[in-house]
């Protein structure tokens, strides 16, 4: 039988009656911009306490595969806004190349560095914090590369898998304690990630391939991160979700 939370801050959060998430204290990497940006102002509408890890922008700048700098930075947001609750990992780069190119290992080690380690250091920064009240939550953004492959990422798939089977490892080991985790794949996504992608041949591959016909937008992403933050998902946990408008569904 389950526990019923009815004590200490679960309790008080579910009495708000949807707005669940008010009160709690997030970290947000990669927050500075795109889809980690708009998780940042989503959570703040709704109430949460987030603090921003970037490299860039106004938050407080920590380099995620850095583990000095992580743990400076969480012990920071512990002092100041209290001990975590959410733990939201969107800081991510594109990496790849042909495998015989020279680059190819600084791309791959890069890749993992930031997408996976970082991912993971994160997390072990904070894991004291979101068991305290068994109602932690973890929500990494992964990609549609953590699901298949697409040709000439092989560093950012690798890393995308890697997100997926921590993602799946975290939830297996602390589900029972009341802390979920769970990856959020995110299809072809407007953000600094892929401006870089001449818009006529984004507007192209959209038209190809995605079934929606076009590109997210980061906001779009963030409902579902910020949907599995929520202390009501409490049964949601190692779940790996597309939001890719239909792109992983596709066969053809
Ligand atoms: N845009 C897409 O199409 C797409 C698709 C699938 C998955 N994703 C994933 O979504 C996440 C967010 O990316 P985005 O599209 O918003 O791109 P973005 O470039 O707009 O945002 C990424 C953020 O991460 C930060 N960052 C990078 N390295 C960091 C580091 N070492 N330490 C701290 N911060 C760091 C950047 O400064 C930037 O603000 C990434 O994990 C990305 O892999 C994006």
């Amino acid at each position: 039988m389950q526990p019923t939370p009815t004590t200490g801050s679960e309790g008080a959060a579910w009495a708000h009656g949807g707005v669940d998430v008010h009160g709690r204290v997030a970290i947000v990497t990669g927050g500075a911009s795109g889809i980690g940006r708009a998780t940042v102002e989503l959570l703040e509408a709704r109430g949460v306490s987030v603090a921003v890890f970037d490299r860039t922008g106004a938050g407080l700048r920590v380099d995620v595969a850095d583990p000095a700098s992580v743990d400076a930075g969480v012990a920071e947001v512990r002092g100041t806004l209290g001990p975590v609750d959410i733990l939201v990992n969107a800081a991510g780069v594109a990496a790849g190349g042909p495998l015989t190119d020279d680059a190819y290992l600084g791309e791959w080690e890069r890749a993992l560095a930031v997408n996976l380690t970082g991912t993971m250091l994160m997390v072990r920064a904070c894991i004291d914090d979101l068991l305290r009240n068994g109602s932690g939550r973890i929500v990494n953004v992964a990609s549609t590369e953590g699901l298949g492959a697409s040709r000439g990422t092989g560093p950012y798939t690798v890393s995308k898998h890697g997100v997926v089977g921590f993602t799946r490892s975290l939830a297996v080991d602390y589900g029972r304690q009341g802390v979920t985790a769970n990856a959020v794949c995110p299809g072809a996504t407007l953000t600094g990630m892929t401006a870089v992608i001449p818009e006529e041949a984004r507007d192209t591959y959209a038209r190809r391939n995605v079934p929606v016909g076009r590109y997210a937008r980061p906001e779009e992403i963030a409902h579902m991160i910020v949907a599995l933050t929520a202390i009501e998902a409490s049964y949601v946990n190692g779940a790996v979700i597309p939001v890719d408008g239909g792109l992983s569904a596709k066969a053809d």
